[in-house]
């Protein structure tokens, strides 16, 4: 089968098509440190087959973060440590790549109120209801250099990648919501214009990470927000494609903004039959078509005919999975025996209700 064949990656291999999506789990200590609970967990995943695993969102700088209990990358001291993490994946054939956010409005910290909170516009966060403070060109300045030292220290920790968190309606996703900016600058206008802060943290990362150390970009390709409001289908595209230009490694497609009101939507609910799955397919091959870098699928990938129907139909390279891993992290390695094997997964969302994020199945 296409799915478990060996890629080439970034000057590298990957073991598979699988890659463990990004997810938060609540597990980090309160400095954004590892805790032995996430290194076993992620240890798992590197044993249970995924080729390359996306961690959760790490937070690039101590001033704000969008949840407790995140991984942190906001100094050096984050090094060595993380080593222990990307050896120990290392050793299992698997690769890893961090996850890096800056979190703006759609903060639900306890403490969000003490903290920095930044947007491209000073407006209420419908979600959080937080007033964030414009952020001024310095502070842009300064963010998109945050990146950069965030995306450094990770190849320092022998981490095999970063992946900038640009989706959901985190700082860089709301610069390309209309709802959420409202600037009178060189950041608002056409979507190039909203998206040139995404483009200038892609080129700070690139200068200091060097040319062969891949960088992946989530994003949505739609907010999911009422016409007008939001990010859409074909400003998205532009934003997909103006980063290929520039030499992105590797693209996830994602959708949903918090603020739609659709909830924790890029996560749906209730995927009980085969047309449910895989549910941002139709667009994300769109985008696949239109771009050089490889592109992951993700959202709903649960049978693995349905996804190698969609390898071989489309120009889809990749795809993620995020709670079924949660649920059973040797997932990966059930499908490569009996790929015909069910997830144990039922999409009910209860994992973002634990502390730490952990399927109830399991207890
Ligand atoms: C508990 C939980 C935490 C998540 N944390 C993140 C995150 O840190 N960064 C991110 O980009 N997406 C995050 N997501 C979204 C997942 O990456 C993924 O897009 C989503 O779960 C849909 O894929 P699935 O159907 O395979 O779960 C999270 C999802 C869940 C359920």
């Amino acid at each position: 089968m296409r799915l478990f064949e060996e890629t080439d990656f970034a000057g590298g291999t990957l073991k598979n098509r699988f890659v463990r999506a990004s997810v938060w789990m609540a597990g980090a200590d309160e400095k954004g440190h590892l805790t032995q609970e996430l290194l076993d967990h992620y240890k798992m995943l590197a044993t249970g087959g995924a080729g390359l695993i996306l961690t959760g969102y790490a937070y690039i700088s101590d001033e704000e973060q969008p949840n407790p209990g995140m991984l942190g990358i906001y100094d050096d001291s984050f090094i060595e440590e993380y080593r222990t993490l990307t050896d120990a994946v290392h050793r299992e054939g698997a690769k890893i790549a961090l996850q890096i956010v800056f979190g703006g409005s759609q903060s639900h910290h306890p403490d969000a109120g003490s903290m920095n909170i930044l947007a491209p516009s000073s407006i209420e966060n419908r979600v959080t209801g937080l007033m964030p403070k414009e952020a001024t060109r310095d502070d842009i300045k300064r963010i998109v250099r945050l990146f950069g030292d965030a995306a450094y220290r990770a190849r320092e920790a022998g981490f095999d990648g970063v992946q900038i968190h640009g989706a959901h309606g985190y700082f860089l996703s709301s610069f390309l919501t209309p709802f959420y900016n409202k600037r009178e600058d060189e950041y608002n206008g056409d979507i190039h214009d909203r998206g040139r802060i995404l483009y200038e943290v892609y080129e700070e990362v690139r200068s200091r990470v060097g040319a062969d150390f891949p960088i992946i970009y989530k994003i949505n390709w739609s907010d999911f927000m009422d016409t007008g409001e939001g990010l859409e289908f074909n400003d998205a595209l532009q934003v997909f494609r103006e980063l290929d230009r520039r030499g992105v490694d590797l693209f996830e497609v994602s959708a949903v903004n918090e603020s739609s009101g659709k909830g924790m939507a890029p996560a749906r609910k209730g995927i009980h039959s085969r047309e449910k799955e895989s549910y941002f397919r139709e667009a994300t091959a769109k985008i696949a078509k239109s771009v050089d870098a490889p592109v992951i699928l993700m959202g709903g990938n649960r049978s693995v005919d349905v996804m190698e129907e969609i390898l071989n139909n489309t120009d889809i390279e990749y795809f993620s999975l995020g709670r079924p891993l949660l649920c059973e992290t040797d997932l990966v390695n059930k499908w490569e025996q009996n790929s015909e094997y069910k997830p144990k997964c039922i999409s009910c969302n209860q994992c973002w209700t634990t502390t730490p994020n952990s399927c109830i199945l399991n207890r």
